[in-house]
């Protein structure tokens, strides 16, 4: 695919579920009691990884493509699987579904693509130690008999479960799967288990899982949940995701002639600092129809072509913005003046690096750009040129990049423009709707 500079987009549409809630319908309706259907589902390969995993471990889940029946089994009804755990490229699946086997008494070992396998796992292993589970990490060449262990910290690695300790968690990084991963394994806990952290991340587990019944507490930066609750199957409608919006937010501002309208996305708190930081660069955003959606704040989104200006992204809006960094970075580009990205090195154990990912790309396209140690330096408002992007096979730097392309001078094209699928399979064909 080459993508060249397009000049006009309008109209409306609506993105795909939102991947953490999606995720996170699958795991809580296998571990309550009864049928959790989910409408708005979000059939990425990532959430699609969970669903398997899920069956693998003896969850029965149908799934038609619009509407998922997930046949739960209680706290206690998930089997040995017989397979290795396939997570593929999915960090959510992996970190949240080592809570949910750390209070199972079998053993489970999980394993993933080439990107999974870099990802930093000490991180769950940790606390969930702490708490009386055990890990073993095995050499990725010598899978799948894994007869090579190593200390590594990272995906192939075995988990066997069991009776769990409760504790007080003092997380080191702002992370909602290091967070629910340990509220999860708290669920078989011997008491109430806490969790606190630096900065508030997103709070989807404790929302959707009060939801599903469990006693669970948050208070300023601590979410403590009570062990054994009674969990019962819900209706799950799932709202568009806000990561996905955030290209066509992008798209809407940079772009000379545009009136873009996404309905129905997620605008949670803790996840939609993208707001904020176009608020700061100057763009044109309205917020309409404001409404909530099983307990999940909703709203339609209208952009419009905006000037944009230089802005400092820093400190507790961080996490609530992670995965929109990289568009950011990218519409930064586009805006006069200087953006700074400080406090957010937890870019570098992404899909990909992407501090590296993202300067790596710009300055390609020939913007100027600083790495730093925690963020970026951008020198925004000179035009960018086309040229030949390397996502690593991350989704969102693959977006991030055909938005800069098709307001850049020139041809791009992409080493893999299908990673887009992992999150958002119907990207590019949405993307070729609202051209004029
Ligand atoms: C997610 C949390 C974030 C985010 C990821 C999804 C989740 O990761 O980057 O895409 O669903 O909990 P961290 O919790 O590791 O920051």
């Amino acid at each position: 695919m080459e993508f060249t500079k397009k000049h006009s987009f309008h109209g409306e549409l609506s993105v795909p579920g939102d991947k953490s809630i999606s995720h996170r319908g699958i795991m809580f309706g296998a571990i309550s009691g009864g049928l959790t259907e989910i409408t708005g589902f979000l059939q990425g390969a990532d959430c699609l990884s969970t669903i398997s995993c899920f069956r693998q471990l003896g969850i029965s889940i149908e799934n038609d493509g619009s509407r998922v029946l997930v046949h739960g089994r209680g706290l206690h009804g998930l089997t040995p699987p017989k397979q290795i755990l396939d997570v593929g490229n999915s960090g959510t699946t992996l970190r949240l579904i080592s809570g949910i086997l750390a209070g199972q008494s079998f053993q489970s070992t999980l394993n993933g693509d080439v990107s999974i396998r870099k990802r930093p796992m000490k991180r769950i292993f940790i606390p969930l130690t702490e708490m009386g589970a055990r890990f073993q990490c095995w050499d990725a060449g010598s899978f799948p008999d894994y007869r090579t262990k190593t200390s590594s910290g990272c995906a192939p690695f075995t988990i066997q479960g069991g009776s769990l300790k409760h504790i007080h968690y003092q997380s080191p990084v702002s992370s909602a799967q290091v967070k629910s991963a340990v509220l999860l394994a708290g669920l078989y806990g011997d008491g109430i288990t806490r969790v606190t952290e630096p900065v508030l991340s997103r709070n989807h587990t404790e929302l959707m899982l009060a939801g599903f019944g469990a006693d669970i507490l948050s208070t300023d930066t601590t979410a403590a949940i009570w062990p054994e609750p009674k969990l019962e199957g819900q209706a799950i409608h799932v709202p568009g995701d806000i990561s996905s919006a955030a290209y066509f937010i992008a798209l809407g501002l940079i772009c000379p002639h545009a009136e873009i309208l996404i309905q129905n996305v997620g605008i949670n708190p803790t996840r939609s600092g993208m707001l904020k930081a176009v608020h700061a660069m100057g763009g044109k955003l309205s917020l309409l129809n404001e409404r909530t959606v099983s307990g999940e704040p909703v709203a339609d989104i209208l952009v419009t072509s905006s000037s944009l200006h230089g802005t400092t992204i820093e400190g507790s809006i961080i996490p609530t913005l992670i995965d929109e960094l990289p568009i950011i970075a990218v519409m930064a580009a586009f805006a006069k003046g200087t953006t700074v990205i400080r406090d957010a090195r937890e870019l570098k154990v992404k899909e990909s690096d992407r501090i590296a990912t993202v300067t790596e790309n710009l300055k390609a396209m020939g913007a100027d750009i600083t790495p730093t140690e925690d963020g970026m330096i951008i020198r925004g408002g000179s035009p960018l040129q086309g040229a030949r992007i390397k996502t690593y096979g991350d989704h969102r730097i693959a977006m991030s990049f055909a938005i800069a392309a098709l307001n850049a001078e020139g041809a791009t094209t992409f080493d893999d423009e299908a990673c887009v699928t992992v999150s958002y399979p119907s990207f590019y064909q949405d993307l070729e709707k609202l051209l004029d």
